[in-house]
């Protein structure tokens, strides 16, 4: 008698082959699936920013052609003079000293083009540097030094609890309270907008990167750093007369501009031992250990409407940066490139098709 397979009958497979066939029968047909759904968006880092851009759709009525957050705004342009003191701390060009345009924007957040002023808490602005050798630096910066969320899923839990009932066009209270007592971090926040009423104009607020960046010397040593632009116009808080006008803010900068160019300082905060780097939800404390170096001086000496002015297509995303800047590990960073991403694309695209049918 033999113990080893007869001619005649068929081996049983052996485990291994059992479980590549297994393998054939579910993972492939798994791996293409997945595939297929990457394809069409589902899974990508661009899934995230879909939904967090129709997110923001959901808390206003639809306005096609314009910006899904901050869709209130004025172009404005003018230039950077950097003085020559960042070259120290970063190898990238916009420290070498010298004098380079600036495309911006200036805006409130929000999806409606069309709110009153007086509805924005935040000032905001954005700018685009222009550099030798065809770089860029791009920056989206608000009038608070924090930002109520630390993680792009927050966000859309923030957002889906601001979002509109589609049948009654009501928000609904509730929603939110169970958004804040999830996310105690978001107090810091609201803290800030309470304590600190917004600015009278675009022209006196000061406006914070809030996220961490680092600067990269030419021996290539990172540091970290956050950086806020401050005006040399003394901070007034707005007061209930500003508001009578739901466009005070455009009357006020272009009457400001009427009298000559608006400037800020370009200030660089250096992280000290222990400072959070990957937390927009949390401030560094003010020290007087901190190195606080002002690089030169951004000034704005023309506005433009934002319908065909030069900001029109420019997705400010902070992620655009000369050599010697680099990202910090915050997520809001890539999250933030891929939504204003989506967003251009919308927004263009409404704008294209609208054009088509004018014609
Ligand atoms: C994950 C977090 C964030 C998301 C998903 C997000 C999303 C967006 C979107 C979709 C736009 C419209 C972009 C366009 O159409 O060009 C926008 C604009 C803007 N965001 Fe954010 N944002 C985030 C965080 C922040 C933070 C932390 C700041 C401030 C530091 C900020 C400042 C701005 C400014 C200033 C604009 C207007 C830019 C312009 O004038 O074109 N955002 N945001």
């Amino acid at each position: 008698m033999s113990f080893g397979h007869s001619r005649n009958v068929p081996a049983r497979p052996r485990s291994w082959h059992r479980a590549l066939r297994w393998f054939a029968i579910c993972a492939i047909p798994a791996a293409l699936a997945a595939l297929f759904l990457s394809c069409v968006g589902w899974l990508s880092p661009r899934l995230g920013a879909r939904r967090i851009v129709n997110a923001f759709e959901a808390t206003t009525a639809p306005h096609p052609g314009f910006r899904r957050n901050h869709a209130k705004g004025i172009c404005v342009t003018g230039h950077f003079d950097s003085n020559g003191e960042g070259a120290l701390r970063s190898r990238a060009s916009v420290f070498a000293r010298g004098r380079y345009p600036v495309v911006g924007r200036l805006s409130i957040p929000g999806g409606d083009p069309g709110e009153d002023d007086a509805a924005g808490m935040v000032r905001s602005l954005a700018l685009r540097i222009t550099l030798p050798h065809a770089e860029q630096w791009r920056l989206a910066m608000n009038s608070a030094p924090v930002f109520p969320v630390r993680t792009p899923e927050a966000l859309l839990e923030q957002l889906q609890a601001d979002a509109r009932d589609p049948r009654t066009g009501r928000r609904d209270p509730a929603k939110m309270r169970a958004f804040l007592d999830a996310h105690p971090e978001a107090r810091a926040f609201r803290r800030f907008i309470e304590q600190h009423p917004p600015s009278s104009g675009y022209d006196n607020a000061t406006y914070y990167g809030v996220s961490a960046f680092q600067t990269i010397d030419a021996h290539g040593i990172r540091r970290f750093v956050r950086w806020e632009v401050v005006p040399e116009k003394p901070y007034r808080a707005v007061y209930a007369g500003d508001l009578r006008d739901p466009d005070f803010l455009f009357y006020d900068l272009s009457k400001s501009l009427r009298k000559g160019p608006l400037r800020w300082h370009l200030i660089l905060n250096v992280a000290l031992p222990g400072d959070t780097t990957d937390d927009s939800t949390r401030q560094w404390v003010s020290s007087p250990h901190r190195p606080r170096i002002d690089v030169g001086t951004l000034v704005i000496d023309s506005a433009q409407t934002q319908i065909d002015g030069p900001c029109r297509d420019i997705a400010f995303d902070p992620t655009v940066l000369p050599d010697g800047i680099a990202p910090s590990a915050d997520p809001l960073l890539a999250a933030r490139s891929a939504a204003y991403a989506v967003s251009l694309q919308r927004r263009l695209s409404e704008e294209a098709a609208a054009r088509a049918r004018a014609h």
